[in-house]
């Protein structure tokens, strides 16, 4: 029932941020499901209700199975605590705490207060794991940063003359589409976004609660006024982060409703991007290249999760950009190394999925 409580919850990805993903499964004294909630922003109400409203008067002596610690303070809405203590819930199986420090831990002992029984850590790695933005963002204050590349079997993700559409095939290209949909937000180059002229968008065709944000770093400013992220800036959130001070691209960019954020080394300066970025409640980005940007990231060690889509070609070529640009490493010993892999084949392609293990 635990994994069907995360199950629930996973219904709602894209359309909880800056919220977590919950789910809720009641079973009966006899062991039968009598209530099932999914938590949506939108909906204003938590899943634990739902489900409880749901059981009705069988959740007199049930067990609730959720898949993320139930709040006991008023936020949006009535603590979920004292739902459970009122319909007479005798225990609740919960992976994990709520790293929120207005619940983190509250929401289980007001429960054991009241002489509901507890049980933590089923289930623990899929929970977190499914909130990972969530509580990545609780913790450091930053978003999650989930580095996505297309490449060549040789690591190169264009030509030596710029072109990359397209290195894969279709079978990546929609399982982009559904990575999109889990982020708050996508950020590129000013090289990519000048040579590739892309959109930026979720084209997951699932509902999302908040818009994608696209975020260009471009200190030169020199994103063209009739390339598809700037003439579409007035429909989906567009942030260019720049050094540049008062300039006539600047004002005509934020005429087309474009953002600019400019900070002493702009999109130079990685903390502070994410941090700002962090104040926003963004709590999730994903960078989608190219190899100058992605690089900063692997430099500063600022990536939490990566996932290369390698297609069955072979580029070559030295001019021909590689995924991952900047410095590197001097020595093998400190090369970045995944841990907790998926490896998938994506029609011809394959997908590596992973974590990195930082060597100092
Ligand atoms: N296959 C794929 O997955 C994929 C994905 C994306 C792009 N691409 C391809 O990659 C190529 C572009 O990649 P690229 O490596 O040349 O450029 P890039 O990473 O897209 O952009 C690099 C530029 O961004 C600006 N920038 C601002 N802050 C930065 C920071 N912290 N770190 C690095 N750069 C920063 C710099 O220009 P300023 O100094 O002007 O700010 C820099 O020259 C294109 O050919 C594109 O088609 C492929």
């Amino acid at each position: 029932m635990s994994h069907r409580a995360l199950e629930l919850a996973a219904k709602a990805i894209g359309q909880v941020s800056p919220s977590p993903l919950v789910g809720c499964v009641i079973v009966s004294d006899s062991g039968e499901i009598v209530g099932e909630g999914t938590y949506y922003y939108d909906k204003t109400i938590h899943a634990e209700v739902i489900a409880l409203d749901q059981a009705g008067a069988m959740a007199d002596g049930a067990t609730a199975y959720i898949s993320l610690e139930p709040h006991s303070h008023h936020g949006r809405t009535p603590p979920c605590t004292d739902a459970l203590i009122k319909a007479g819930i005798k225990r609740v199986v919960c992976p994990i705490e709520d790293p929120n420090p207005l619940v983190s831990g509250k929401g289980f002992e007001t429960l054991r207060q009241n002489g509901i029984e507890v049980v933590t850590g089923v289930l623990k790695k899929e929970a977190e794991k499914l909130n990972e933005k969530f509580i990545h963002w609780h913790k450091n204050g930053r978003p999650f940063v989930h580095v996505k590349i297309a490449m060549s079997l040789d690591g190169k993700i264009a030509t030596k003359k710029g072109e990359s559409k397209w290195i894969t095939g279709p079978g990546s290209r929609a399982v982009v589409q559904h990575l999109r949909h889990e982020y708050d937000a996508i950020l590129v180059g000013g090289n990519t976004a000048f040579l590739d002229d892309p959109s930026l968008t979720d084209r997951s065709e699932r509902m999302r609660h908040r818009k994608l944000v696209r975020i260009i770093l471009d200190n030169s400013l020199r994103l063209p006024l009739r390339s598809q992220l700037v003439q579409s800036a007035s429909k989906f959130p567009t942030i260019v982060f720049t050094n540049q001070g008062d300039s006539e691209s600047k004002r005509r960019l934020e005429e087309y409703g474009v953002e600019i954020v400019e900070t002493k080394e702009g999109g130079r300066d990685l903390r502070m991007v994410l941090k700002e970025l962090g104040t926003r409640k963004i709590q999730s980005v994903l960078v989608e290249g190219g190899g100058e940007v992605a690089g900063s990231f692997h430099d500063a060690k600022l990536i939490d999760k990566v996932s290369f889509f390698v297609a069955p070609i072979i580029i070559g070529g030295k001019e021909a950009p590689a995924s991952i640009g900047g410095t590197g490493v001097k020595d093998l010993s400190r090369a970045m190394r995944l841990r907790t892999k998926d490896v998938i084949h994506r029609g011809e392609d394959i997908e590596v999925t992973g974590y990195p293990v930082w060597n100092e």
